[in-house]
């Protein structure tokens, strides 16, 4: 959460540092600022809200700068309004910091600094930075020991960039658990939190490591360690273009991306389904195929949308394969000891890469022993980089803070884990065929829901006033239920809980009555009837059934009062269609209540913070 960018080269900085905050707004949007420098002097601009209106400010201004910082933000330390907006300065007014992370030692480092004299504008733990750097600075009167210093007596996460009127030719840039990325282009470098800010300038990257540090001037850069050993950089390629970060004739985001799953799924698919043998090749776990073939246990760990996509992979996995699986919270796991055989796998799922708490969970199941791999969207990420080998889902960058297709792209690649898996113990290569042969077909599939979209709309646009919702589904579809509520909560802020169709009589049963609807995903599996029977209890205290059901069920009709129908497949294949609807109802929904579908309050799309 939050974006950081930083710019030295030839331009006019302030457009590239709007346009870069543009593209890493998703990152958080409380406020946004910068700071450039114009004729040797910090200029600061910050202001609450969205990009927007940072941009409205200096549409008057004539800058000249060709070097400057940039930040969006999603507050942590201090309400989101103009006084806690990046960039912060020290006493002097001569060094700007921004910063993504958090300083957990600000209070203490603060408490120091006020006792020497030193005084504060905002409520931030980044101001305490860049104070502390300012009283380095005094002492030693160089900005990158100060720099380097001053990091060394905090504790927390930063990507961090500075830039000094001291020393007016440079932006020092470090890293410690927040991204930071290194566009590298002819007499100019962006820096920034992530690619997509980058690409418009240059595909050539330097990705800096944890703990590094980079000082960039005008023809080039150098890294180091937070010690001052230099360091030695791999420039990597960028397999991003311009198109995939636009709406594409879209109204948002959301929509696009939930209509792009036919084809990202045949993306995950590339090249990894070998139907007639009857296995899948997945190159990434090369490396590993002999742990798997050992392997005791398996740990899926993750967050939010991330986490729903493991619980589908447990039951994919322990049915396939038979290896039992266990599902953790990553924010959880980090924290409570857990119990790890060096035999077993760890496996951290996470769209963004960046999330904090799943990538210090890869971190706690390393340092335990375990073999620990990713299945991960974005290339180069965090924990991509962090983990022993891995699977990439291939979905292509999701702005929409809520998650759609990354979604189905990772049931797809855990289906394909399994199938793998299970070829390696006992599932013949019959029953593969089958499932991978049907594996093909989802696209397809999918492609039909979507062609359904204006019946959902009239559901969502008939349902949108209420005020709370229940999903509710069994086995491969207890997940999809908690994703459907999970997708509704985020952009319309209803009240949603997704529950397991059968414990609904254990609690949530007693909110049922005329004013509830209850979405069931109620398609034809074996627990079929199981759910027709939790759906006449639903109607029995006169609840509101919306079911998802399989085309053709027409005993279905007798029991709901909305029906969207999605087509036929395996159960252990439902979850990738059952969920589409429900994006599709959140989103209609969101827009029918006038929300801002793309950019939730509150919400971050990648959550670098604990
Ligand atoms: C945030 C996002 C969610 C996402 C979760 C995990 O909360 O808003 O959409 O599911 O983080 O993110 P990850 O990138 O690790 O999958």
């Amino acid at each position: 959460m939050c974006g950081i960018i930083g710019y030295i080269g030839n331009r006019q900085v302030s457009n590239v540092l709007i346009n870069g905050l543009k593209r890493l707004e998703y990152r958080g949007y409380d406020s946004a600022g910068l700071c450039i420098l114009e004729n040797g002097n910090l200029e600061i601009l910050k202001k609450a809200g969205k990009v927007y209106e940072l941009e409205k400010l200096i549409n008057h201004q004539q800058y000249t700068s060709t070097i400057g910082i940039a930040h969006t933000r999603w507050a942590t330390h201090g309400e989101p309004n103009d006084i806690n907006a990046h960039p912060h300065t020290d006493c002097n007014s001569k060094i700007a910091i921004v910063h993504n992370g958090i300083i957990e030692n600000y209070f203490s480092i603060k408490k120091q600094l006020q006792a020497k004299g030193f005084t504060f504008k905002s409520e931030t733990d980044t101001e305490v930075l860049a104070v502390l750097i300012g009283a380095i600075y005094e002492k030693c009167q160089n900005l990158e020991i100060a720099v380097r210093t001053a990091l060394s007596e905090v504790t927390g996460t930063f990507g961090l960039l500075v830039l000094s009127s001291y020393e007016p030719d440079k932006i020092i840039a470090a890293r410690r658990g927040s991204p930071l990325v290194l566009g590298i282009s002819k007499n100019e470098f962006i820096i920034s939190s992530d690619a997509t800010a980058i690409i418009q300038y240059t595909s050539q990257v330097v990705y800096l490591s944890d703990n590094e540090i980079a000082i960039v001037t005008n023809n080039q850069f150098t890294t180091k360690t937070m010690n001052n050993q230099e360091t030695k950089s791999i420039i990597h390629k960028l397999d991003l273009n311009l198109e995939q970060l636009e709406k594409n004739g879209f109204e948002h985001f959301m929509l696009k991306e939930i209509y792009e799953q036919p084809n990202t799924l045949n993306d995950a698919f590339r090249g990894r389904l070998l139907v007639d043998e009857g296995t899948i090749k997945l190159g990434g776990l090369r490396s590993v195929y002999d742990k798997f073939r050992n392997v005791r246990r398996l740990i899926l760990t993750a967050c939010g949308t991330s986490w729903h996509s493991a619980l589908v992979g447990e039951y994919l996995i322990e049915h396939l394969a038979q290896i039992p699986v266990e599902v953790e919270y990553a924010s959880e796991f980090r924290y409570r000891n857990p119990i790890i055989y060096p035999d077993d796998i760890v496996i951290a799922i996470s769209q963004s890469g960046e999330t904090a708490d799943t990538l210090a969970a890869v971190n706690e199941a390393k340092n335990k022993g375990a073999t620990v791999l990713g299945i991960v969207n974005v290339v180069g990420s965090s924990i991509a980089r962090a983990t022993d080998a891995g699977i990439y889902i291939h979905a292509g960058p999701e702005i929409g803070v809520a998650s759609t297709k990354a979604f189905t792209s990772q049931l797809a690649v855990l289906t394909m884990l399994a199938i793998m898996l299970g070829r390696m113990r006992n599932l013949s290569a019959i029953e593969a065929k089958k499932i991978i042969n049907e594996l093909a077909n989802i696209p397809d599939k999918l492609k039909k829901i979507l062609e359904n979209a204006e019946h959902i709309k009239a559901i969502a646009k008939k349902y949108c006033k209420s005020s709370n919702f229940l999903y509710l589904g069994r086995g491969y579809n207890f997940p999809v239920a908690l994703e459907g509520a999970l997708k509704l909560k985020e952009i319309s802020y209803i009240h949603a809980e997704g529950y397991p169709a059968a414990e609904m009589k254990h609690g949530p049963i007693a909110l049922i009555d005329e004013n509830m609807p209850v979405v069931f995903i109620a398609t034809q599996d074996e627990i079929y009837e199981k759910i027709l029977s939790n759906i006449e209890e639903v109607r029995a205290r006169k609840g509101k059934v919306i079911a998802i059901a399989t085309e053709e069920d027409e005993v279905i009709k007798n029991y709901a009062n909305e029906l969207i129908y999605i087509p036929k497949t395996l159960p252990m294949l439902t979850p990738i269609l059952a969920v589409v609807p429900l994006q599709l109802m959140a989103y209609y929904i969101s827009v029918e209540l006038g929300c801002n579908v793309d950019q939730p309050r509150n919400l971050a799309k990648s959550v670098t913070v604990e």
